[in-house]
């Protein structure tokens, strides 16, 4: 038997003395930093600021093992390094795997694979074991379920699938065969017999992950370079894990309330001042709620960002833009990062002339194509780029745009892709494309947060399709490049409830499908089925067949115009998910599993998920289904549509033509049910409603001015309203809003109950 490795403490650093020294490091009771250096200079993009908390926690000799004990958990370390984690009742978290991997016989050798390829066809898995870089095997139990990484398609439990980190644009449908996409979120979530984990991974260098594919034995990460350098997250359930990681990399910070309204893009629209204006006009006509029209790239001057044509837009640009804010409609242009080769464009000359750009090893300007042509690309990692960057933005808050879409910077190039080699800056370190590829889009995103909260003063709104871990503090995030197939109108369920769990909670998908054709019924399930995601877009590619709610006529139409009305009555109840989302990290809409883990039921579903902990959406995701299916989770519910009730732990038969989409609410909850209106106002709201489900309710409310950062100087009003059959209490927990409501309405089951405000006392008096 080897002997112990001798160990170092410093604060709460561990130090162990094997060949390459791994280092522990205790940053909560439920957070513990894994470390060893494999010679990787610079800091995490992910994690900003220290999170170490002072914690009490013991290291001791056990013999043949090192036991590291925290309040919440205990790492073993063995003399052959062997890592393993359990909680503090004992159960086994993460166990390192002991023996060696069994790649999988596919049975080709070299001369069939060739021939397999010919025909255009890719044979995945590892057949040789990489030896490059590192990798962490964990044994995997047979009651154990993995979540998380981001964005990546599929099923909400990914075990049994492999999974790159590698940013991507791939034109094709996304489907679980994909082993990457848009983003890179190295955060996996575990429920090993029951018993919650996780684990983070902060290495933006090229890694993969496969999740009991190759083996049912174990699962493994392994990165082509870098440090290791992950994180073991504990916590008493995947609420405690995601409350967790998102301490540790950052939460959604809380929106401008208008960006839960309705949202209608079109890659074209933008190329004419008279086409948007034509889409306003039918917004407004077919009566359907809207707060911002999106700007794709055929705005600018040939495709030069931070330009505007003006030869398509008569009125000008900041007119326009003026016009359509006073009919409630806000502008969101698109920007990438490929600036245009063109001595006479400003942008490009001045990126040139500071050398913000990324160069080839040789030290000239590296050029690929996107939009424009050939296009230079900025150098995010660098501080200065992103100033530069952020100050550019100006350009477009000067004409009064609301806020910026960034896209294609993966980054996306179209003459092949960028080599590794390509020098771009980590800060102001020169570091290579290899290891900064999975950072741009965040560093970008970073930029455009910058600018906007700068220019604006108020809570920034980017949207962003590439992103890695720790983005979502800048950034909501869309799925990219979907298509109108039905795979899709499934994917988004298990795919933005992922996205949830790994931390992105303001996320959502094209409606309606990006790419290909929609059919009516396809669309109208789309935005059934997408009514809760936060970021509530519809937008479709040029050259696909229109999407727009009124182009397929009736029944199409007025079912759209029904469910835009009923998001808006929800937006009250998504803002005040997204405030208590920033304390907690839990993000509005989830999976099952998140609101309870404990039910095996739970950990499986695919095509429902929960708003909150109390509203649960069980869309119709086939062509032609009119009846669904729909298991009901612990507690009593209540259909939100005819209040019939239904004990939980069941499954039952949902009615659901085409105007239906199967809504619960939990029995004896209290929602907020926003105004009818067709955009969502900075003025402040003069009346609330609540709606009772059931017999009694109590709810905490959130008020401030939607728009600005003054609530984080304490300018926001709490409400907590109880309902106990006929008695209505409303008491202002905290006051630091001026505007409080003059008026709350309570509607119980036969009567609503109306109480005024008193300044003097600052209550609320039921009116008799
Ligand atoms: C990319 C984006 C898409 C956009 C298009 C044109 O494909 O993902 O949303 O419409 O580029 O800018």
């Amino acid at each position: 038997m080897t002997n112990l490795p001798t160990y170092t403490q410093s604060g709460q650093t561990v130090t162990f003395d094997f060949a390459t020294n791994l280092q522990l490091t205790v940053l909560t009771a439920s957070i513990i930093h894994v470390f060893s250096d494999r010679g990787e200079p610079g800091a995490s993009y992910a994690i900003e600021g220290d999170k170490q908390q002072p914690t009490a926690f013991t290291v001791t000799n056990q013999g043949d093992h090192y036991d590291l004990t925290t309040a919440a958990l205990t790492v073993h370390l063995d003399a052959a390094g062997h890592l393993d984690v359990d909680d503090a009742a004992g159960h086994p978290l993460i166990t390192a795997y002991r023996g060696d991997r069994q790649l999988i016989d596919k049975g080709v050798d070299k001369v069939h694979q060739r021939l397999v390829e010919a025909e255009g066809h890719s044979i995945s898995g590892a057949t040789v074991e990489d030896d490059r870089g590192y990798q962490v095997i964990e044994a995997l139990a047979s009651d154990e379920q993995l979540y998380g990484l981001g964005d990546k398609p599929g099923y909400l439990n990914k075990r049994g699938y492999e999974y790159d980190n590698w940013n991507s644009d791939i034109p094709d449908a996304h489907l679980e065969t994909f082993t990457k996409l848009y983003k890179s979120i190295p955060v996996l979530l575990g429920l090993k017999n029951g018993h919650p984990y996780g684990l983070f991974f902060d290495n933006p260098y090229r890694s993969h992950f496969d999740l009991g594919k190759e083996s049912a034995h174990y699962y493994f990460y392994s990165a082509v370079a870098g440090n290791l350098d992950y994180y073991v997250l504990g916590g008493a359930s995947l609420k405690a894990i995601v409350t967790n990681y998102t301490y540790l990399t950052g939460r959604t910070p809380l929106p401008q309330k208008w960006t839960l309204g309705y949202q209608q893009s079109r890659w074209g629209y933008s190329a004419s001042q008279r086409e948007v204006q034509e889409v306003a006009d039918e917004l407004e006509k077919n009566d359907l709620p809207c707060d911002a029209i999106h700007f794709d790239v055929d705005y600018m001057r040939g495709y030069r960002v931070f330009t505007w044509d003006q030869q398509k837009y008569p009125s000008g640009p900041g007119q326009f833009i003026a016009q359509l804010k006073r009919r409630g409609i806000r502008v969101i242009p698109i920007i990438d990062p490929g600036v245009k080769q063109d001595p006479n464009y400003a942008v490009y000359e001045t990126g040139v002339k500071n050398g913000y750009f990324v160069k080839s090893p040789d030290g000239k300007l590296y050029i690929n194509q996107v939009w424009p042509g050939n296009a230079a690309f900025p150098d995010f990692g660098r501080p200065a780029v992103r100033d530069w960057w952020a100050h550019n933005v100006k350009f477009l808050t000067d004409l009064g745009v609301a806020g910026i879409w960034n896209d294609m910077n993966e980054p996306a190039s179209f003459k092949g892709p960028i080599p590794d080699d390509v020098v771009f800056s980590d800060q102001d370190r020169p570091a290579t494309h290899q290891k900064m590829h999975n950072v741009y889009g965040h560093n970008m995103a970073r930029a455009t947060y910058a600018g906007l909260k700068a220019q604006q003063g108020k809570r920034p709104f980017v949207i962003t399709r590439a992103a890695y871990a720790g983005t979502q503090k800048y950034s909501t995030v869309w799925t990219g490049d979907n298509q109108s197939i039905w795979p899709h109108v499934q994917l988004l369920i298990p795919q933005l409830c992922t996205l949830g769990l790994s931390g992105f909670s303001f996320v959502g998908t094209d409606i309606g499908g990006f790419g290909a054709d929609t059919t009516p019924e396809l669309l109208t399930r789309w935005i059934e089925a997408g009514l809760f995601s936060p970021l509530f877009r519809n937008h479709a590619a040029m050259g696909t067949r229109h999407q727009e709610p009124w182009v397929f006529g009736e029944p199409t139409l007025s079912i759209y115009r029904k469910y835009l009305k009923l998001r808006y009555r929800f937006v009250p109840y998504l803002y005040d998910l997204f405030a208590q989302e920033t304390q907690t990290g839990l993000p509005p809409m989830r999976p099952l599993v998140l609101n309870d883990d404990q039910d095996p039921r739970n950990r499986e579903i695919n095509d429902e998920y929960m708003v909150g902990e109390t509203v649960l959406v069980a869309p119709v995701v086939q062509q032609g289904q009119t009846k669904r299916l729909v298991y009901l989770p612990r507690g009593e519910w209540i259909d939100f549509w005819n209040n019939r009730e239904y004990a939980g732990h069941q499954d039952i038969v949902a009615d659901a033509p085409l105007a239906k989409l199967p809504l619960f609410v939990q029995k004896n909850t209290l929602l907020p049910w926003g105004p009818a209106v067709s955009h969502i106002s900075d003025q402040p709201d003069t009346t609330m409603t609540f709606r009772l489900f059931g017999d009694h309710g109590i709810y905490d409310h959130y008020q401030d001015n939607g728009t600005d950062f003054k609530y984080q100087a304490g300018e926001w009003n709490g409400y907590h309203i109880v309902v106990d059959h006929d008695q209505v209490i409303v008491t202002l927990t905290h006051h630091g809003y001026a505007a409080a409501y003059a008026t709350i309405r309570v509607a119980l089951a036969d009567r609503v109950v109306t109480l005024t405000y008193q300044p003097a006392t600052q209550t609320y008096v039921e009116q008799v």
